[in-house]
């Protein structure tokens, strides 16, 4: 349990947070289909490569999660990933679960599977130096939905899959994603999303799982895409800490936001907007686990070509280091442009050693 503490505090360290990498082939491959990027193990292994050696990325990273494809290949100098991770005192991370499916008797609603087996495969990764791992949970919201039955079903598998993780000695950074599509206001994504936090919470503590011991990575509490009201940052801000200081127990160390489909600039801002706001009041630590609002920029840049590595690990930096700024709640547009200076600068001072092509 100690160590288990010691790693969810440095998976929250001050400043930092956590870098997503983990998508499955099938997202993965939908994100290079975009920038007609082939879709091969060799071309997600070049682009992780190129993520992993971006120079300096352990400023603001703590940890990586990876995805089951990429903790089995190599870096180009034959280093697993894992281990390159650990190299440059970043954490490894996996993704555990096997996928939201359709739930049998609720349509439209999504569950999470991967609980057979699973004492396992975390057995086997916690051997391929894996020091935490992740589970998402996603509920559409729409008429009646996400029904009882699916939060219930999901926060259950949520709490199993930690008790399972703590068990093998992984952190357990649990994921209960309320999704951003639909045109549903502020106030609905907020009671929603504290529906589904109290029942995850009430799991958790069935299943025995400690709080000390875990991390929560939830969506903050955001209008539907569709709705002609998006709120301000701040009342964002306002939302998405409140519906966690109702929902979220003081015992877990720290609360890490996914992106979802936010800009990277206005996912920077809000979690800023938090910090900024509540930080003295807070009882964990306010943190980021990205994927799409640190990668994006990096992957249109790179669009699959060995000569633009440096200019997408440079946009990869640059939005770790807002992101990082955001954490501490000094994220300004002042330090989003002086950021973009000093990392073109960084970049031509630091030497790339991949090959991504
Ligand atoms: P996004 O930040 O792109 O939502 O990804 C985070 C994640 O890990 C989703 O499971």
């Amino acid at each position: 349990m100690q160590t288990l503490e010691a790693t969810a505090k440095m998976m929250v360290a001050d400043g930092k947070g956590l870098l997503a990498i983990d998508e499955s082939t099938g997202t993965c491959n939908k994100r290079f289909a975009k920038w007609a990027i082939p879709q091969t193990a060799e071309s997600h292994r070049l682009y992780r490569e190129l993520i992993v050696n971006t120079p300096g990325l352990g400023e603001s990273i703590s940890g990586a999660i990876l995805y089951d494809e990429t903790i089995r290949q190599e870096m180009d100098d034959k280093t697993p990933f894992a281990k390159a991770l650990a190299a440059r005192g970043i954490l490894p991370g996996i993704k555990v679960d096997l996928g939201a499916k359709e739930m049998a008797a609720f349509p439209g609603e999504k569950v999470t599977e991967g609980l057979d087996g699973l004492r396992t495969r975390l057995a086997e990764y916690v051997q391929m130096g894996a020091r935490f791992a992740k589970w998402r949970a996603v509920f559409s919201m729409g008429d009646g939905t996400p029904s009882h039955g699916c939060v219930e079903a999901n926060a259950h598998a949520l709490a199993r899959y930690a008790g399972l993780c703590q068990e093998a000695g992984l952190v357990p950074v649990v994921e209960p994603e309320v999704l951003m599509e639909g045109d549903h206001t502020l106030d609905v994504c907020s009671e929603v999303t504290e529906r589904v936090l109290r029942t995850v919470f009430r799991e958790i503590y069935a299943q025995r799982v400690k709080l000390e011991g875990m991390i929560l990575k939830p969506n903050m509490v955001l209008s539907g895409v569709d709705s002609p009201h998006q709120g301000s940052i701040e009342a964002v801000a306002d939302a998405t800490v409140g519906c966690l200081l109702r929902s979220v127990p003081a015992a877990v160390p720290g609360v890490v936001f996914l992106s979802g489909g936010q800009s990277g600039k206005l996912a920077s801002a809000r979690l800023n907007a938090m910090n900024v706001r509540y930080k003295l009041r807070l009882p964990w630590e306010l943190s980021f686990s990205f994927g799409r609002a640190i990668q994006e920029p990096a992957l249109e840049i790179w669009h699959g070509k060995q000569a633009n590595v440096i200019p997408a690990q440079e946009a990869l930096y640059h939005r770790a280091r807002c992101d990082a700024a955001a954490r501490r709640g000094e994220y300004t547009a002042a330090v989003e442009a002086a950021h973009r200076e000093s990392a073109a600068h960084h970049m031509a001072t630091n030497v790339y050693v991949g090959s991504a092509q």
